[in-house]
């Protein structure tokens, strides 16, 4: 082999030397926040802490300089302090009110722009609602700041920013509909400016990612089980679908089988991650990586292969925040956390799986976030 051919695909290892890295991984039922370390040397994942938490967190996200985590609790959204690289301390749950307080919560995310404002919406029955959160100025929620409203047939399952904080997008799964809302830069309150039906019927948006220089969005199909791209206008905010879809699962087969799931950048914003899930637990999951050029359009997808289960309701990929080379995948099927290793094989690349730990408590494992 040239030694060339090595390095057609540059990893970005910023931080090379080997370290210890630890993650909180939230659950379906258990009132527990897990924190996990993974040793990039030695391979190995342990569970190192209990928190004990309010609720059973299903979603949990950090604020922008991650002293504290998010998370939804019902009709209620919780916040935690992040004391140190192990222990959380559970302040305060607000309640989102509103016409929505009789659906569960089902997705959080903090603004990474000043005043940092928390954004939640919950699924399952009438969803029409969101909710803006304030902060206190260290970060613990303080209180409903907004409530404002979807369609009555609407059920949001994700949000995502985009980069200068400017615009909200919410993948509507129920509604079938990508939404832009501009967010006031005194208040973090939102104003209602698109919301786009996907291309097809049933394609059902049910996560989106914005790449870093602000030209797309990436949009999980969760009833077709294709990831879409779209532009975005970086004037009005608006996306526009760029009628570029890849396949979540193998050419063929039947989506219906399927549900799919998570996108999500990696550190250097090179590749994108994306996963699908069985709905039965004779059907793997499937995950998939794409590298990117340097504006965020797709050059190629590197793999789609097969998880270790059907995903149960998680199979949420989560790529690291220091290096491209690593991601978690939550399963709740089995109850476990697994690291993925992105590596090149000399025509190509592929992932493998180097660590995983097994948390058995009925409801592990949501989604995980990497601290450090
Ligand atoms: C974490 O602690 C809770 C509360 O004591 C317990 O129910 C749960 O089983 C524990 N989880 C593990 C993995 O030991
Ligand atoms: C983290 O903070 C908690 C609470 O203050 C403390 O009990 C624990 O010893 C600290 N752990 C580490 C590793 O510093
Ligand atoms: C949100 O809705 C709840 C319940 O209807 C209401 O009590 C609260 O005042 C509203 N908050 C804002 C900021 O509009
Ligand atoms: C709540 O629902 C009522 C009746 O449908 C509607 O008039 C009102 O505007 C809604 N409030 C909010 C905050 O969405
Ligand atoms: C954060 O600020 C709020 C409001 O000032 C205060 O009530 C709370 O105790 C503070 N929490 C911490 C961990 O300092
Ligand atoms: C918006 O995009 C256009 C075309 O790609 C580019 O020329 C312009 O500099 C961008 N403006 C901002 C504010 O990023
Ligand atoms: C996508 O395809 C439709 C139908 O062929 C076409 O009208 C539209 O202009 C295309 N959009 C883009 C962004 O290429
Ligand atoms: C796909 O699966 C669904 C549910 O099992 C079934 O109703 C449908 O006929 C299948 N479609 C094809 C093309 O096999
Ligand atoms: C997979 O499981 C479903 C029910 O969960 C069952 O209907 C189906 O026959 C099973 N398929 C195979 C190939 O075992
Ligand atoms: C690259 O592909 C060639 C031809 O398919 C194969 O012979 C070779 O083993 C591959 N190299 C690696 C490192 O996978």
């Amino acid at each position: 082999m040239f030694p060339s051919t090595i390095f057609t695909l540059c990893f970005s290892f910023q931080v090379a030397e080997a370290a210890v890295h630890h993650l909180f991984v939230g659950t379906f039922g258990a009132a527990s926040l897990y924190t996990l370390a993974f040793d990039d040397e030695a391979l190995t994942l342990e569970l190192v802490k209990n928190n004990t938490a309010s609720a059973g967190h299903s979603w949990i996200s950090f604020d922008h300089d991650k002293k504290n985590v998010y998370a939804v609790a019902g009709s209620a959204v919780a916040s935690y302090t992040v004391q140190n690289d192990t222990s959380l301390r559970f302040d305060a749950s607000v309640p989102v009110g509103g016409n929505c307080s009789s659906v569960h919560e089902i997705f959080v995310t903090a603004s990474q722009i000043s005043p940092y404002s928390v954004y939640a919406v919950p699924f399952g029955g009438s969803a029409s609602c969101g909710t803006v959160l304030s902060v206190s100025s260290n970060g613990t929620l303080s209180h409903v700041a907004q409530n404002y409203t979807y369609l009555s047939t609407s059920g949001v399952h994700g949000l995502a920013f985009s980069p200068n904080g400017q615009f909200m997008y919410s993948a509507d799964d129920s509604a079938n509909s990508l939404w832009t809302h501009k967010v006031d830069s005194q208040t973090g309150e939102l104003t209602y400016i698109d919301r786009v039906v996907a291309p097809q019927t049933g394609a059902d948006p049910r996560h989106v990612a914005v790449h870093p220089e602000g030209g797309y969005a990436y949009v999980v199909f969760e009833g077709t089980s294709k990831l879409a791209v779209y532009s975005l206008d970086n004037t009005t905010g608006i996306p526009t679908f760029t009628n570029v879809t890849f396949p979540l699962i193998p050419e063929g087969y039947n989506a219906t089988l399927y549900w799919s799931d998570e996108v999500a950048l990696s550190f250097s914003g090179s590749y994108l991650w994306a996963t699908s899930r069985g709905h039965q637990t004779n059907l793997t999951g499937y995950i998939s990586a794409f590298s990117l050029t340097a504006s965020g359009s797709i050059s190629s997808q590197l793999f789609l292969a097969p998880t270790t289960t059907s995903g149960g309701a998680a199979n949420a990929v989560a790529p690291a925040d220091f290096s491209d080379q690593w991601a978690a995948l939550t399963d709740s099927e089995l109850g476990a956390v697994e690291i993925w290793r992105l590596e090149s094989n000399g025509n190509g690349s592929k992932a493998e799986i180097v660590a995983t730990l097994n948390i058995e408590d009925n409801g592990c494992c949501a989604n995980a976030i990497w601290y450090d």
